[in-house]
This record gives structure tokens, C-alpha cells and sequence, in this order.
């Protein structure tokens, strides 16, 4: 049978996410905005693109929640996005009320289904969302630790000239200021990064990584990134759907694991057609665990902050 997926927010990088799982032709998928007529338009246009791109996805747009009844997966794209100069935590404000509608509507007509949180400031709204769902913790997780890791391959592979298929990376941690790219970890074509690069340039790899996102906001002007981050969610909910079980970073609720507890972060994950099937812990140095450890505090202290 095939899956229902619904996106929720038709711009940028939902209506994008929207053309990648239909050219997948494994789903139905309904998008859903508040705009009169907009996800209308373009699930109309992506439908049509199906004779040409040879798959026979529904797709169906709609600006209330009956259509989305009873899907297998919702992706949660609402809420507006940075503009230059601006931070992912200066939109907690109206993201956050975003998400609190959005949400109560979801579990409404989508009691059994997985969430993928695209929003930010990211980790914040995917806590969020646990909280208003009162889902398991195995299924509702937050979409950016493979944009990050993205990001810090795309650089690797430039660098040394290679192709970005033979990196072997992952980025963990809050998505913003704090998140972890971790070198120590990475190999290219199986040798490890510090025996490829000197300190200095992957310093400078790991820094340009965090300020990724940064990067293209001041490019576009307009908005934020919407390519990659919806290739990550593509390939999110492709582990979902066909049940890959495979590891991947993403924000998940953490409850102990890396001795954290009570709140999202980046860490490496099995999904599969449940959701979150286990946390993987990784042993890090103290280093790194001291700054997985204020990642978390930041997390949390924004989270108390938001005022519903
Ligand atoms: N219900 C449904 N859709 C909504 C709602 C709502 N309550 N509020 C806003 N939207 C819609 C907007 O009408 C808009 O079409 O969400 C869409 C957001 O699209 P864009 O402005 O193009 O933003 P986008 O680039 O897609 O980013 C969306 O993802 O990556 C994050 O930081 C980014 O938080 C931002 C989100």
C-alpha cells in the first residue's frame, strides 16, 4: 500500500520536499498552507509533472486538515524563516505559536503518525512539538543534523578535491551557533580526515559548517535554504517509509542518553518505519561531551523561555 505524507507549510522547502517524495512515487502526499489557493497550485503543478516524470503520486493541496487524515508521516515546514543579520532563535516567537496550531491538528486527524520537525529554531520546535503531541519520543524528531553533515561533506570534498560520495561524516549537536562537527570522526574514502588535512584547514571547514546556513541566508536575502534541507528530509522519510533502518544524525529527545536529559538534540539515530528505533552513543572526549553538554543548555534554557 502506499504511504500518505503530508507537508505542512507549502513554500520554500516544503513544496520543494513535495517534488523530491513525489518523483519517489512510493507516497500520496498532501500539502497544506494557509495560503487561499497556493498549496492548490502547486500540488496541481506537481501532479501534472507526474506524466512527465513517469511516477503516479497524488498529490493534493488543501488549506484545512481533512485531507491529511491518517497519514503515515507528517512533515512540519510552517513558519517563517531567517532573514540576513538574523539568528534561528529570533523566530522562536512566531514559529512557536505557529507550531502549537499546527500540531493540535495533526494529532486531531494523524494520531498514529511519525513527525519530522523542519522549523526553527529547530531543536526548540521539535521539543515543542513532543510536548503539545504527547507522542512517544520514537516518533517525532527534528530534521538537521544531515543538512549539517551536508554541509561539513560538501567543504570536505572540496578541499581535497574528491568526491563528496567518499565522505564518511556526522554533525552533532543543537542546530545553530552550537552544533558539533566532529572531525575526529570523519574519513575520506576510509582514512581519517586528520590524516588527510592539516589542523588549520579543517578548522576552518568546521567553522564555515556551522555558519552553513548563515551563509546562504546572506546569499538569498529572501529567506533561508531549502534544497538540502529538503534532500535531508527526503532521505529521512524515505528511512521511514521503506523501513531502511539506517543511521542517520537527526535531533531526537534525549533521556539520559549521553548523559543528557530532557531535551532535543543532534545525534546519530536508526530510523526506521517506527520512527527513532534506537539513539546510538557514541564515546566522546571530554571535550566534545562538555560542549554536547552546553549545546543541551542552551536548548533547554530556550525552551523555558517560550511563552504560549
Ligand atoms: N499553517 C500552515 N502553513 C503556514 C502556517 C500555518 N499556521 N503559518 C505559515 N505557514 C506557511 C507560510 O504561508 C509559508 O508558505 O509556511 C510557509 C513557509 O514557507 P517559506 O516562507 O518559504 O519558508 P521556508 O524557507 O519553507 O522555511 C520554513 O523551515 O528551514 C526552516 O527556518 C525555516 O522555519 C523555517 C521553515
Amino acid at each position: 500500500m502506499r504511504s500518505k505524507i503530508t507537508i505542512i507549510g507549502a513554500g520554500n522547502v516544503g513544496a520543494t520536499c513535495a517534488q523530491r517524495l513525489a518523483e519517489r512515487d512510493y507516497a500520496d502526499i498532501i500539502l497544506i498552507d494557509i495560503i487561499e489557493g497556493m498549496p492548490q497550485g502547486k500540488a496541481l503543478d506537481l501532479l501534472e509533472s507526474g506524466p512527465i516524470t513517469s511516477n503516479s503520486s497524488l498529490i493534493t493541496g488543501s488549506n484545512s486538515y481533512e485531507e491529511s487524515a491518517n497519514s503515515d508521516i507528517v512533515i512540519i515546514t510552517s513558519g517563517v524563516a531567517r532573514k540576513p543579520g538574523m539568528s534561528r532563535d529570533d523566530l522562536i516567537a512566531t514559529n512557536s505559536k505557529i507550531i502549537k496550531d499546527v500540531v493540535e491538528n495533526v494529532v486531531k486527524f494523524s494520531p498514529d503518525c511519525v513527525i519530522i520537525v523542519v522549523a526553527n529554531p529547530l531543536d526548540i520546535m521539535a521539543q515543542l512539538t513532543l510536548k503539545i503531541s504527547n507522542f512517544p519520543r520514537s516518533r517525532v524528531l527534528g530534521m538537521s543534523g544531515i543538512l549539517d553533515t551536508g554541509r561539513f561533506k560538501t567543504f570536505i570534498a572540496q578541499e581535497l578535491n574528491v568526491s563528496v560520495e567518499d565522505i564518511s561524516a556526522f554533525v552533532l549537536g543543537g542546530h545553530g551557533d552550537a552544533m558539533i562537527p566532529l572531525p575526529r570522526l570523519a574519513s575520506v574514502g576510509g582514512i581519517p580526515l586528520t590524516e588527510m588535512l592539516p589542523e588549520e584547514s579543517i578548522k576552518n571547514i568546521v567553522e564555515r559548517t556551522v555558519n552553513g546556513g548563515a551563509e546562504i541566508v546572506s546569499l538569498l536575502k529572501t529567506g533561508s535554504a531549502f534544497y538540502a534541507p529538503s534532500a535531508a528530509v527526503a532521505q529521512m522519510v524515505d528511512a521511514v517509509v521503506l523501513d531502511k533502518k539506517k543511521i542517520l544524525p537527526c535531533a531526537a529527545y534525549l533521556d539520559g542518553e549521553y548523559d543528557i536529559k530532557g531535551v532535543f538534540l543532534g545525534v546519530p539515530v536508526k530510523l526506521g518505519k517506527d520512527g527513532i528505533e534506537q539513539i546510538i552513543e557514541v564515546n566522546l572526549t571530554t571535550e566534545e561531551s562538555a560542549a554536547l553538554k552546553q549545546s543541551a543548555e542552551a536548548v533547554r534554557t530556550l525552551f523555558n523561555d517560550i511563552n504560549l
